[in-house]
């Protein structure tokens, strides 16, 4: 049983120093990994059973833990419902997400178009991997990647963004349609 008792305030002191410190997005990333995969371990200090609450439609509860007032490091519980996810889509920033509960699946893509039409955008699915509990993935500005949980009961993540992805422009991708579309969340206090 994980017995650390590392809470959310004492991970955006640390995400701030990491932040500090560090010289370009690379250095930002590895150092939040570890303090997310942390974090995620110690979710008895943070985790309440109402963040489990997600319906169908949308498939994803999202619960903002932290921001800062100009909205930059981010930090957000999210629940998936089962056999949902989330569709392709960027974050306009840079995201380490830590599994806390469950396993999810994670599908990486690339652009292969030339970006010149607005509101097009073509898709190759480049990698996948099942995240556990303790597994972090760490995804610099401009990684496409889409969620989904194809277990039978909800599971939870940790998320971590250098700003809150509702004020970065960010995007989701329908592959059948070769759309770029608009991607806000619902977030819940
Ligand atoms: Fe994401």
């Amino acid at each position: 049983m994980n017995t650390d008792t590392y809470s959310i305030p004492q991970l955006v002191t640390d995400l701030k120093n990491a932040c500090a410190h560090a010289t370009d997005e690379r250095e930002i990333i590895s150092a939040v990994r570890p303090l997310a995969r942390r974090a995620a371990r110690s979710k008895a200090s943070w985790l309440q059973d109402r963040m489990y609450g997600v319906q169908a439609d949308p498939g994803i509860g999202v619960y903002l833990l932290h921001e800062e007032p100009d909205h930059t490091l981010a930090i957000l519980a999210v629940s998936w419902y089962p056999h949902r996810g989330a569709p392709p889509h960027d974050h306009g920033t840079w995201a380490v997400v830590a599994g806390v509960d469950g396993a999810e699946k994670n599908h990486f893509f690339e652009r292969t178009d030339d970006r010149s039409r607005p509101g097009h955008a073509e898709l190759r699915k480049v990698g996948e991997k099942v995240f556990q509990a303790g597994d972090v993935v760490a995804m610099p500005k401009g990684v496409i990647h889409s969620v989904s949980n194809e277990t039978d009961v909800v599971t939870v993540s940790l998320h971590i963004y250098g700003k809150h992805v509702n004020y970065t422009s960010r995007s989701q991708y329908d592959l059948q349609r070769k759309a770029q579309l608009p991607f806000i969340l619902d977030v819940r206090a």
